[in-house]
């Protein structure tokens, strides 16, 4: 069975999609079986970032109108065997997404793979509850700024009421990504600092991804970071947030400073 990830934030442009492609391929080069869903029914985001977008023939709505089977619309990643994507569709409209049509989808990528993980669209709309409602795990992803943090805390409220887990009264497991996080800003007062975020969202931090051009070079190419240059900050910051997620411990350090957190985030609890 599977464990459902989902890569929400409430605000636009955070880096979800880069997130969602970035754990998805790290965690499948693992090892693990891995299915990148994209909710964000309209734009058609992440087969661009996973370099598969002229690959794409039959998409999510497809498959829960019942159109197309999900062995149909799958894309198998050329680079990695364990990684497939379910895309989304362009010109479909969202409304053809109904609760029922993607929890039946949902059960059948929990029958076939090890982890889905589910990119979310903005904002706190359907789009994003239905991407988050059948989600184990959540990552929530949040830029040193108020109004991301913001907006990252009105998500967490949403994944404590609007998923199937709350309304069974199970826990939801959520992890904080910071992303684009330049250190130098963040200490000429630019930017919060990590210290700052995790004071207002207070739950378990899974990684400090730097701001980086590697971000973009790797999405123009069509390339998740984390398959591109394997040694690049962003990358590496990926990789570990992709173990931590799969229960590993690994030393936190904040991208560009020296001084380790080791201790003092891991000693949080998890939310
Ligand atoms: N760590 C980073 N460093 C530099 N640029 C980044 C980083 N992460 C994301 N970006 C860039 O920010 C832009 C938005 O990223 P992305 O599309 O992943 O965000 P999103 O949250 O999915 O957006 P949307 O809400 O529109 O779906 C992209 O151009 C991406 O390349
Ligand atoms: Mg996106």
């Amino acid at each position: 069975m599977a464990k459902v990830v989902v890569v929400t934030s409430g605000k636009g442009g955070v880096g979800k999609t880069t997130t969602t492609a970035a754990l998805g391929a790290a965690i499948a080069e693992m090892g693990k079986n891995v299915c990148v869903v994209d909710f964000d029914v309209g734009l058609r985001n992440l087969d661009l970032v996973m370099g598969a977008e002229r690959r794409v023939v039959y998409d999510l709505i497809n498959v829960v109108q019942g159109d197309a089977k999900l062995a149909q619309a799958l894309i198998r990643d050329k680079r990695v065997d364990t990684l497939s994507l379910l895309p989304a569709s362009q010109t479909r409209d969202k409304d053809n997404l109904t609760l029922e049509g993607v929890g039946k989808l949902m059960d059948e990528l929990h029958e076939r793979f090890d982890y889905v993980v589910c990119d979310s669209p903005a904002g706190i709309e359907r789009g994003a509850t239905l991407a988050m409602r059948h989600a184990d795990i959540a990552v929530v992803v949040t830029n040193p700024e108020v109004s991301s943090v913001r907006d990252s805390d009105r998500i967490i409220g949403l994944l404590d009421a609007k998923t199937a887990r709350a309304e069974r009264g199970e826990r939801i497991e959520k992890h904080l990504l910071l992303t684009r996080y330049d250190q130098t800003r963040a200490e000429r007062g630019d930017m919060l600092k990590v210290d700052d975020v995790l004071e207002i969202l207070s739950i378990p931090l899974l990684g400090i991804v730097p701001e980086s051009t590697d971000v973009l070079r790797a999405s123009n190419l069509g390339t998740p970071v984390t398959l591109a240059d394997n040694q690049s900050a962003p990358a590496r910051a990926y990789r570990d947030a992709a173990r931590r997620l799969m229960g590993e411990t690994i030393e936190m350090t904040i991208p560009g400073d020296r001084k380790s957190l080791f201790g003092r985030f891991f000693g949080r609890r998890a939310a």
